[in-house]
């Protein structure tokens, strides 16, 4: 398998500090020194030079997620997978690789539109403690936690990942429609070369912010609930309860974090330690207890 693990995302934000901001007081996060994007916050969540890239921008958005590839080789096959399936590769310049702390990225767009992009050669940065006590982020080899993304083209789009990027299949979930004469829903999960239950899944709906959420894995209950304190202490708007996913077995809770930004904050995710020996699951239902949504009626 080509892709790692997830290792940095980008999001874009008129108020960049005032993310940053939120992502320290709230997340446990750290502020990193600039790596020369104008404008932008770096954000760390353990020894990585970055884990968020919070750009400038006009919009508050996400853009792009940057996978880490295995190896040199594994980013060059990559490249030549893409080409050979016609799809547009743009190759980051020094300037932008030194923004990301990488030897050299390259940018593609999946079928729904989202931004892809993979990099190899990643700096290593300096040793760093998360905020609010927390022991650590269950990230390293795993990746910065998993996210899910909006796959309004949906087959096409999970055939991308699968045959052109090499992912795994590790569940995929169909749940009900949320009213009628709309299509079920659907979340596609998918594994890297890691033993993450999930680095990607696709839902087949759009979403206005780019992602449906951002997932961050602590070690404990307590780290959880203490977030789940700042996070109502702060006034931001939670739209799942605590509760245990059934795939991936994370006990976690969500909110919007500034910008609409929807964020997971678990523990306890599953490990795959030998991917061979997985049989992909098809599931019936997220959650084996609690998640109960509440989503903002915008009028
Ligand atoms: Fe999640």
């Amino acid at each position: 398998m080509r892709v790692a693990n997830l290792g940095y995302v980008i999001l874009e934000m008129q108020d960049p500090a005032g993310w940053a901001k939120f992502a320290k007081n709230v997340l446990g996060f750290g502020v990193a020194k600039s790596l020369g994007e104008k404008g932008a916050k770096y954000l760390r969540m353990d020894n990585a030079p970055f884990r968020y890239m919070i750009r400038k921008g006009e919009a508050d958005r996400f853009v792009a997620g940057g996978y880490q590839m295995a190896s040199k080789k594994a980013y060059i096959d990559q490249i030549k997978a893409f080409e050979k399936a016609k799809i547009d590769v743009c190759h980051g310049d020094a300037k932008a690789c030194k923004h990301r702390a990488v030897k050299a990225f390259a940018s593609v767009t999946d079928p729904s539109g989202n931004v892809v992009e993979i990099f190899h050669g990643r700096a290593k940065g300096e040793p760093f403690k998360p905020g609010h006590g927390i022991k650590g982020f269950k990230t390293g080899k795993m990746g910065l936690g998993h996210m899910v993304l909006p796959a309004p083209n949906n087959e096409p789009t999970i055939k991308f990942y699968l045959k052109v990027m090499g992912f795994g299949v590790s569940d995929d979930l169909r749940l009900p429609a949320f009213a009628e004469g709309l299509p079920d829903q659907r979340v596609y999960f998918m594994h890297a070369d890691n033993p993450r239950h999930h680095t990607l899944g696709l839902y087949n709906f759009p979403n206005p912010t780019g992602v449906v959420h951002l997932m961050a894995e602590v070690n404990t209950i307590d780290e959880v609930g203490d977030c789940m304190e700042r996070v109502k202490k702060a006034g931001l708007h939670i739209f799942a309860s605590l509760g245990r996913h059934a795939n991936d077995e994370m006990v976690s809770f969500y909110f919007f974090a500034p910008g609409g930004i929807g964020i997971e904050v678990g523990y306890d995710g599953k490990q795959i330690k030998d991917w061979s020996k997985f049989k992909p699951t098809k599931s019936k239902i997220g959650d084996l207890w609690g998640h109960e949504y509440d989503f903002p009626v915008v009028e």
